[in-house]
Protein backbone atom coordinates (compact mmCIF):
# COMPACT_ATOMS: atom_id res chain seq x y z
CA UNK A 1 0.00 0.00 0.00
CA UNK A 2 0.94 3.45 -0.59
CA UNK A 3 1.61 4.77 2.90
CA UNK A 4 3.37 8.41 4.50
CA UNK A 5 6.99 7.71 5.41
CA UNK A 6 6.87 8.88 8.74
CA UNK A 7 6.18 5.29 10.41
CA UNK A 8 8.65 3.84 7.82
CA UNK A 9 11.21 6.20 9.20
CA UNK A 10 10.22 5.97 12.89
CA UNK A 11 10.15 2.09 13.29
CA UNK A 12 13.75 2.41 11.30
CA UNK A 13 15.09 4.37 13.63
CA UNK A 14 13.96 2.56 16.48
CA UNK A 15 14.95 -0.71 15.10
CA UNK A 16 18.28 1.14 13.99
CA UNK A 17 17.65 0.14 10.13
CA UNK A 18 17.37 2.57 7.52
CA UNK A 19 14.63 2.69 4.54
CA UNK A 20 15.98 3.47 1.18
CA UNK A 21 15.00 5.92 -1.12
CA UNK A 22 15.22 5.96 -4.67
CA UNK A 23 14.96 8.49 -7.32
CA UNK A 24 12.71 7.19 -10.35
CA UNK A 25 11.96 8.55 -14.17
CA UNK A 26 9.91 6.53 -15.64
CA UNK A 27 7.30 3.50 -15.34
CA UNK A 28 10.14 1.11 -15.82
CA UNK A 29 12.23 2.38 -12.70
CA UNK A 30 8.62 2.44 -10.36
CA UNK A 31 8.12 -1.29 -11.20
CA UNK A 32 11.76 -2.09 -10.40
CA UNK A 33 12.31 -0.06 -7.45
CA UNK A 34 8.53 -1.69 -5.92
CA UNK A 35 9.17 -5.37 -7.50
CA UNK A 36 12.92 -4.86 -5.21
CA UNK A 37 10.93 -3.99 -2.23
CA UNK A 38 8.48 -6.86 -2.28
CA UNK A 39 11.29 -9.73 -3.00
CA UNK A 40 13.21 -8.54 -0.08
CA UNK A 41 10.05 -7.74 1.85
CA UNK A 42 11.14 -4.22 2.63
CA UNK A 43 9.44 -0.99 2.91
CA UNK A 44 10.50 1.15 0.24
CA UNK A 45 10.53 4.97 -0.89
CA UNK A 46 10.19 6.28 -4.32
CA UNK A 47 11.01 9.99 -5.01
CA UNK A 48 11.02 12.21 -7.85
CA UNK A 49 13.06 15.59 -7.91
CA UNK A 50 11.51 19.33 -9.55
CA UNK A 51 13.03 18.24 -12.81
CA UNK A 52 11.68 14.80 -13.24
CA UNK A 53 7.93 16.13 -12.63
CA UNK A 54 8.67 18.75 -14.98
CA UNK A 55 9.26 15.99 -17.68
CA UNK A 56 6.19 14.37 -16.63
CA UNK A 57 3.90 15.83 -14.60
CA UNK A 58 3.31 14.93 -10.44
CA UNK A 59 -0.16 13.30 -11.20
CA UNK A 60 1.69 10.98 -13.73
CA UNK A 61 4.36 9.78 -11.01
CA UNK A 62 1.41 9.78 -8.70
CA UNK A 63 -0.85 7.71 -10.50
CA UNK A 64 1.52 5.05 -11.47
CA UNK A 65 3.19 4.60 -7.94
CA UNK A 66 -0.50 4.25 -6.18
CA UNK A 67 -1.36 1.58 -8.63
CA UNK A 68 1.75 -0.30 -7.98
CA UNK A 69 1.84 0.36 -4.52
CA UNK A 70 -2.05 -0.73 -4.16
CA UNK A 71 -1.10 -4.15 -5.24
CA UNK A 72 2.21 -4.48 -3.32
CA UNK A 73 2.57 -6.40 0.08
CA UNK A 74 4.88 -3.81 1.31
CA UNK A 75 4.79 -0.41 2.43
CA UNK A 76 5.60 2.58 -0.34
CA UNK A 77 5.78 6.10 -0.08
CA UNK A 78 6.00 8.66 -2.93
CA UNK A 79 8.17 11.63 -1.59
CA UNK A 80 8.87 14.94 -3.53
CA UNK A 81 12.65 14.94 -3.43
CA UNK A 82 14.86 18.38 -2.99
CA UNK A 83 11.42 20.60 -3.11
CA UNK A 84 12.32 23.79 -4.35
CA UNK A 85 9.71 26.08 -3.83
CA UNK A 86 6.58 26.75 -1.36
CA UNK A 87 4.18 26.03 -4.43
CA UNK A 88 6.12 22.97 -5.73
CA UNK A 89 5.53 21.35 -2.14
CA UNK A 90 1.92 22.28 -2.14
CA UNK A 91 1.70 20.95 -5.52
CA UNK A 92 3.22 17.75 -4.66
CA UNK A 93 0.77 17.55 -1.70
CA UNK A 94 -2.11 18.49 -2.96
CA UNK A 95 -1.64 15.47 -5.68
CA UNK A 96 -1.17 12.72 -2.91
CA UNK A 97 2.50 12.66 -2.50
CA UNK A 98 3.02 10.68 1.13
CA UNK A 99 5.73 12.64 1.98
CA UNK A 100 7.65 15.96 1.10
CA UNK A 101 10.89 17.72 1.17
CA UNK A 102 11.47 21.38 1.18
CA UNK A 103 15.54 22.39 0.32
CA UNK A 104 16.01 25.65 1.57
CA UNK A 105 20.10 24.96 1.96
CA UNK A 106 21.37 27.31 -0.75
CA UNK A 107 19.38 29.90 1.07
CA UNK A 108 20.36 32.13 4.60
CA UNK A 109 19.74 30.14 7.70
CA UNK A 110 16.86 32.85 8.32
CA UNK A 111 15.30 32.32 5.22
CA UNK A 112 15.65 28.32 4.86
CA UNK A 113 14.16 28.48 8.28
CA UNK A 114 10.94 30.63 7.03
CA UNK A 115 10.26 28.52 3.91
CA UNK A 116 10.78 25.33 5.82
CA UNK A 117 9.04 26.32 8.87
CA UNK A 118 5.94 27.51 6.02
CA UNK A 119 5.38 24.03 4.20
CA UNK A 120 5.88 22.13 7.79
CA UNK A 121 2.72 24.15 8.93
CA UNK A 122 1.04 23.53 5.87
CA UNK A 123 1.72 19.13 5.69
CA UNK A 124 0.99 18.78 9.28
CA UNK A 125 -2.48 19.23 9.48
CA UNK A 126 -2.75 16.58 6.83
CA UNK A 127 -0.40 14.47 8.53
CA UNK A 128 1.92 14.46 5.76
CA UNK A 129 6.00 14.34 6.76
CA UNK A 130 8.37 17.43 5.55
CA UNK A 131 12.02 16.81 5.17
CA UNK A 132 14.33 19.79 4.76
CA UNK A 133 18.17 20.15 4.46
CA UNK A 134 20.79 22.10 6.62
CA UNK A 135 24.44 22.60 5.45
CA UNK A 136 24.69 22.25 1.47
CA UNK A 137 25.55 18.92 0.12
CA UNK A 138 27.71 19.31 -2.69
CA UNK A 139 27.40 18.36 -6.05
CA UNK A 140 25.24 17.83 -9.23
CA UNK A 141 21.99 16.92 -9.50
CA UNK A 142 19.72 17.35 -11.96
CA UNK A 143 19.25 20.85 -12.78
CA UNK A 144 20.38 21.53 -8.95
CA UNK A 145 24.20 22.54 -8.24
CA UNK A 146 25.04 22.53 -4.51
CA UNK A 147 28.89 23.76 -5.67
CA UNK A 148 31.10 22.46 -3.01
CA UNK A 149 28.53 22.05 -0.55
CA UNK A 150 28.82 22.77 3.24
CA UNK A 151 28.71 21.04 5.84
CA UNK A 152 25.71 21.03 9.02
CA UNK A 153 26.56 22.52 12.42
CA UNK A 154 25.20 20.74 15.29
CA UNK A 155 24.16 23.33 17.31
CA UNK A 156 22.37 24.82 14.23
CA UNK A 157 20.75 21.82 13.37
CA UNK A 158 18.86 21.76 16.87
CA UNK A 159 17.93 24.92 16.31
CA UNK A 160 16.74 24.76 12.72
CA UNK A 161 14.86 21.64 14.10
CA UNK A 162 13.22 23.26 16.61
CA UNK A 163 12.61 26.43 14.65
CA UNK A 164 10.53 24.61 12.09
CA UNK A 165 9.32 21.64 13.41
CA UNK A 166 10.65 19.57 10.33
CA UNK A 167 10.02 15.06 10.27
CA UNK A 168 13.06 14.55 9.41
CA UNK A 169 17.00 16.12 8.70
CA UNK A 170 18.83 16.11 5.62
CA UNK A 171 22.37 16.22 6.78
CA UNK A 172 25.55 17.17 4.72
CA UNK A 173 27.87 15.24 6.14
CA UNK A 174 30.67 14.48 3.65
CA UNK A 175 28.49 13.22 0.79
CA UNK A 176 27.83 14.79 -2.90
CA UNK A 177 25.50 14.18 -5.61
CA UNK A 178 26.39 12.36 -8.40
CA UNK A 179 29.58 10.28 -9.44
CA UNK A 180 32.60 10.80 -6.78
CA UNK A 181 35.85 11.06 -8.40
CA UNK A 182 37.92 9.35 -6.01
CA UNK A 183 36.17 7.89 -2.28
CA UNK A 184 34.34 10.46 -0.44
CA UNK A 185 35.32 11.62 2.97
CA UNK A 186 31.82 10.49 5.29
CA UNK A 187 32.70 12.77 8.37
CA UNK A 188 30.65 9.64 10.87
CA UNK A 189 32.55 11.72 13.66
CA UNK A 190 30.19 14.62 12.47
CA UNK A 191 27.52 12.62 11.94
CA UNK A 192 27.45 11.33 16.08
CA UNK A 193 28.04 14.83 16.89
CA UNK A 194 24.48 15.82 14.96
CA UNK A 195 22.77 13.13 16.41
CA UNK A 196 23.39 13.98 20.05
CA UNK A 197 21.90 17.26 19.45
CA UNK A 198 19.08 16.44 16.92
CA UNK A 199 16.60 13.71 18.12
CA UNK A 200 14.58 13.22 14.68
CA UNK A 201 15.15 10.56 11.55
CA UNK A 202 18.31 12.19 9.68
CA UNK A 203 18.40 11.76 6.01
CA UNK A 204 22.14 11.16 3.75
CA UNK A 205 21.69 12.28 0.82
CA UNK A 206 24.00 11.65 -2.29
CA UNK A 207 24.60 7.87 -1.25
CA UNK A 208 25.34 6.53 -5.23
CA UNK A 209 29.35 5.72 -4.76
CA UNK A 210 29.25 5.65 -0.93
CA UNK A 211 30.51 2.09 -0.34
CA UNK A 212 28.25 -0.01 1.35
CA UNK A 213 30.26 -0.50 4.83
CA UNK A 214 30.11 3.68 5.40
CA UNK A 215 26.33 3.46 4.59
CA UNK A 216 26.36 0.77 7.48
CA UNK A 217 28.10 2.94 9.87
CA UNK A 218 25.94 5.64 9.09
CA UNK A 219 23.38 3.71 9.60
CA UNK A 220 24.48 2.96 12.83
CA UNK A 221 25.12 6.11 13.99
CA UNK A 222 21.43 7.41 13.37
CA UNK A 223 21.05 7.91 9.79
CA UNK A 224 16.87 6.49 8.50
CA UNK A 225 16.70 7.54 5.06
CA UNK A 226 19.29 7.16 2.70
CA UNK A 227 18.84 8.43 -0.92
CA UNK A 228 20.07 6.47 -3.97
CA UNK A 229 20.16 8.67 -7.61
CA UNK A 230 22.90 8.78 -9.60
CA UNK A 231 23.38 4.95 -9.65
CA UNK A 232 19.78 4.16 -11.15
CA UNK A 233 20.27 6.16 -13.58
CA UNK A 234 22.84 4.45 -14.60
CA UNK A 235 22.00 1.01 -14.04
CA UNK A 236 18.80 1.78 -16.68
CA UNK A 237 20.50 3.52 -19.05
CA UNK A 238 23.02 0.42 -19.08
CA UNK A 239 20.68 -1.84 -19.76
CA UNK A 240 19.18 0.19 -22.67
CA UNK A 241 22.40 0.61 -24.23
CA UNK A 242 23.08 -3.37 -23.93
CA UNK A 243 19.90 -4.27 -25.91
CA UNK A 244 19.80 -1.17 -28.42
CA UNK A 245 23.92 -1.37 -28.69
CA UNK A 246 24.85 -2.52 -32.44
CA UNK A 247 21.55 -4.02 -33.24
CA UNK A 248 19.31 -1.30 -35.68
CA UNK A 249 16.56 -3.86 -35.98
CA UNK A 250 15.46 -3.17 -32.30
CA UNK A 251 12.24 -0.76 -32.37
CA UNK A 252 9.89 -2.92 -29.37
CA UNK A 253 10.62 -0.09 -26.14
CA UNK A 254 9.84 -2.78 -23.65
CA UNK A 255 12.54 -5.14 -25.09
CA UNK A 256 15.41 -2.62 -23.98
CA UNK A 257 13.26 -1.12 -20.88
CA UNK A 258 13.21 -4.42 -19.42
CA UNK A 259 16.69 -5.00 -19.33
CA UNK A 260 16.51 -1.15 -17.87
CA UNK A 261 14.55 -2.17 -15.51
CA UNK A 262 16.20 -5.64 -14.68
CA UNK A 263 19.36 -3.79 -13.69
CA UNK A 264 17.49 -1.26 -11.66
CA UNK A 265 16.21 -3.76 -9.60
CA UNK A 266 18.94 -5.84 -8.92
CA UNK A 267 20.93 -2.64 -8.06
CA UNK A 268 17.78 -1.33 -5.41
CA UNK A 269 18.05 -5.37 -4.00
CA UNK A 270 21.62 -4.97 -3.53
CA UNK A 271 20.87 -0.87 -1.56
CA UNK A 272 18.42 -2.61 0.22
CA UNK A 273 20.26 -5.20 1.84
CA UNK A 274 22.75 -2.57 2.74
CA UNK A 275 20.29 -0.79 4.95
CA UNK A 276 19.67 -3.67 6.47
CA UNK A 277 15.82 -3.24 5.97
CA UNK A 278 14.88 -6.44 4.16
CA UNK A 279 12.22 -8.41 6.50
CA UNK A 280 10.89 -4.98 7.66
CA UNK A 281 8.03 -4.67 5.35
P1 LIG B 1 23.13 10.42 -5.60
O1 LIG B 1 22.70 10.87 -6.96
O2 LIG B 1 24.56 10.69 -5.34
O3 LIG B 1 22.74 9.01 -5.34
O4 LIG B 1 22.29 11.32 -4.57
C1 LIG B 1 20.92 11.01 -4.41
C2 LIG B 1 20.19 12.03 -3.61
O5 LIG B 1 20.68 12.62 -2.67
C3 LIG B 1 18.77 12.28 -3.96
O6 LIG B 1 18.23 13.33 -3.23
ZN1 LIG C 1 19.74 14.72 -2.49
NA1 LIG D 1 26.85 10.43 -4.89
Amino acid sequence: PLVTSKEMLYQAQKDHYAVGAFNVENMEMIMAVIEAGEEMQSPVILQTTPSTVNYADLNLYYASVKARADQASVPVALHLDHGSSYELAMKALREGYTSIMIDGSHYSLEKNIALTKRVADACRPHLIPVEAELGRVGGKEDDLDGGNGGLTSPEEAAYFVEKTGIDFLAVSIGTAHGVYKGEPNVRVDLLKQIRKKVSIPLVLHGTSGVPDDVVRECIQEGISKVNYATDLRIAYTKGVRQILEGDESIIDPKLYGKRGKELVKRYVVDRISACRSIGRG
